[in-house]
């Protein structure tokens, strides 16, 4: 599986198979993202909740990309489908299937809203997805999120993710403190920080984290770098 962060809580994930996801698809306006949507060519698209700088571009890839496929929670899923998306809605604890990978929506403590419309509608409840590759790699996209106890009954305990890409950026979400008890109660190998330093109100030194996640190996990628794994 390669693993490719396109800044913010962006990453594009590709299966042995070749298949390639992209969780949350904020590209035009993430600062910290140089691509522009023509730029990548997902045959998924996870969404874990409602907000502008998660659903990002969704609509406009959709629209250039008719085999696509979107995972989201159910009420976000509605809301595609009737702009002609291809949408799949899951709710806490189901998956679905595609190609060589499962897809399993869990939970996150946050709101899901469409921040971006005038009158901020409800956009169900905000999740966070595990992705379970054929050759038994498990990787976790944490969503927006506070610090919950059954990151270490679920995710921990029974899910066992061998990689965790977990928000520090405070404000909207767990600082790098809550983020680093995070990590010890998700106990996976590797933890990436994400959602930290695309804004001035999210600026957070990464090393800090790595310093308070002494469970596992923290690695800080550069906006673009491809990781294997
Ligand atoms: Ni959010
Ligand atoms: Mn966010």
């Amino acid at each position: 599986m390669k693993l490719r962060w396109l800044g913010h809580s962006a990453f594009e994930l590709i299966s042995n198979n070749g298949l390639g996801i992209l969780v949350d698809p904020f590209i035009q306006a993430n600062p910290a993202c140089p691509l522009k949507i023509s730029d990548v060519n997902p045959d998924v698209i996870c969404i874990t909740h409602g907000h502008a700088d998660h659903f990002g571009d969704v609509v406009e890839i959709a629209r250039n990309n008719p085999n696509l496929v979107v995972i989201t929670n159910y009420e976000i899923s509605i809301y595609l489908q009737r702009k002609g998306v291809h949408a799949i809605g899951l709710n806490y604890g189901a998956f679905v299937r595609i190609d060589d990978v499962e897809i399993r929506m869990l939970e996150a403590k946050h709101s899901s809203t469409f921040d971006f419309e005038i009158d901020v509608k409800y956009a169900g409840n905000p999740g966070s997805f595990l992705f379970t590759f054929d050759d038994g790699l498990k990787v976790f996209h944490a969503g927006d999120t506070g610090l919950f106890s059954d990151m270490k009954f679920v995710i921990g305990e029974i899910y066992k993710p061998d990689i965790a890409l977990l928000p520090i950026g405070n404000i909207f979400t767990m600082d790098p403190q809550e983020a680093a008890i995070a990590s010890r109660w998700i106990n996976p190998k590797f933890v990436i920080p994400m959602h930290y330093n695309s804004f001035p109100s999210i600026a957070q030194d990464p090393e800090e984290f790595k310093k308070s996640a002494h469970n596992c190996k923290t690695l800080i990628p550069k906006v673009l770098e491809t990781l294997e794994f």
